[in-house]
């Protein structure tokens, strides 16, 4: 095992009606920045839970309108009202893009070098201060809830860049599986395959010596496995609902990718994809995953085998990849370029320039150059 720090400060109020719990966490001292997205939370009763929860708040200041992949350019609109309304604290309510925005603008708001973006370009090293923030979350996926990282796109260059801080986390996060039952189907199967893949960019590289890692990763999955098809099939069975919140926050909270190697190479390319494409975010790691794992077969042959062999008592590296794309088609989601019109050669050398550009190196051993990601790609067809 690889030596490691593990901090997680996340406060988790997981179930029915723990919306309700936030009034006791909310500081009153200070202007709340409420946060929310394109109008779901208006929709399905969650806004008004919790403006309830916030009635006896002297000072709440609403910012709406963050889209999925939420943009730089709408979050410096709500930096300039957090910082004239003075807002201490804010209160992410929505799904990972929400929530991403809300770590965004929490740390921007206190930034004092000159452009903002430079949180993102500089992977979060120049985050010295954030305001503290907590999160409702609607949408089971991306793990947001109780991780210190951020994803933002920047419409004027067509770019998506993350960055991860400490001071990122949430203070806390409320996970009412109620809140997930207004999803649209698409979203559900998205959470799925986004979760399944954080789990496997954990878990999919060597042998580590790290059994009780790689037993909890597959503990995840399997749930994934079992409730995923369960909660598309019952949108209103409340336990698959659970399971499912909470497999996906427990598969990015840095519990199971604590000291052991790890490989963001479909996360990293599947960001390209999404900027220059328009791909929802799993949309693209379904494409590419597969691709990653067939070009790199050799190097990760054991965990490919031993994954296998576990979920489903395949003997191969081949039928564990086989059995993994099925698993996404038949969640409903596509695993070819081809199916989103998308020419695998034009994507490929997209990619691959920008790789190139900013000197990136991806993989489990810092040397998968530009130019495999392109290979990578070329195999999605
Ligand atoms: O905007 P509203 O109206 O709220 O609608 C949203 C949005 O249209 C809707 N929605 C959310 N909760 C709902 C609901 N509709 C009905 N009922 C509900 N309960 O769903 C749509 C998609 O929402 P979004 O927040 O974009 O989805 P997701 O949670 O999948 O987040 C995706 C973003 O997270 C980033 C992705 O790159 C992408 O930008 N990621 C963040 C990570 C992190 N912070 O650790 C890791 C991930 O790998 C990922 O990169
Ligand atoms: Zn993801």
């Amino acid at each position: 095992m690889q030596n490691f720090s593990f901090r997680n400060p996340t406060e988790i109020l997981f179930g029915r009606g723990m919306i309700a719990a936030i009034a006791s966490r909310v500081p009153t001292a200070v202007p709340v920045l409420l946060l929310y997205g394109g109008g779901s939370i208006q929709r399905n009763g969650v806004y008004a839970q919790v403006k309830a929860a916030l009635a006896a708040h002297p000072a709440v200041v609403e910012f709406g309108g963050i889209e999925p992949n939420p943009l730089h350019e709408t979050c410096m609109k709500a930096v300039a009202l957090a910082r004239e309304k003075r807002v201490g604290f804010v209160l992410a309510v929505g799904g990972g893009s929400v929530l991403d925005a809300a770590k965004y603008i929490a740390a921007a708001v206190c930034y004092e070098g000159g452009d903002a973006w430079e949180i993102l370009t500089s992977g979060g090293a120049v985050v010295k201060r954030a305001l503290p923030l907590g999160t409702v979350l609607t949408l089971s996926a991306t793990g947001s809830e109780s991780n210190g990282n951020s994803v933002i796109s920047r419409q004027a260059t067509q770019e998506k860049l993350f960055f991860g801080s400490p001071l990122s986390f949430p203070v806390f996060s409320v996970l009412d599986p109620e809140t997930t039952y207004s999803l649209p189907q698409k979203q559900v199967r998205n959470g799925v395959v986004d979760a399944f893949v954080h789990v496997m960019e954990q878990y999919m590289t060597y042998p580590a010596a790290a059994p009780l890692q790689d037993r909890l990763a597959e503990g995840v999955v399997q749930t994934l496995l079992e409730v995923g098809p369960l909660t598309l099939a019952a949108p209103r069975d409340y336990d698959a609902r659970a399971s499912f919140m909470w497999a996906a926050t427990l598969a990015l909270n840095t519990l199971i990718g604590s000291g052991v190697p790890q490989d963001w190479t479909s996360h990293m390319i599947g960001h390209e994809l999404t900027a220059f494409y328009g791909l929802d975010h799993a949309e693209s790691l379904a494409v590419v995953l597969p691709g990653v794992w067939t070009h790199q077969i050799q190097r990760k042959e054991a965990k490919l085998v031993q994954l296998g062999q576990r979920l489903w008592g395949a003997s191969t590296a081949t039928a564990t990849i086989a059995r993994t794309e099925a698993f996404f088609r038949a969640l409903g989601m596509p695993t070819r370029l081809a199916e989103y019109d998308i020419k695998a050669a034009e994507a490929a050398a997209k990619v691959q320039k920008r790789f190139s550009d900013r000197g990136m190196l991806l993989g489990e051993h810092g040397d998968l150059t530009p130019a495999q990601a392109a290979e990578i790609l070329m195999l999605r067809a």
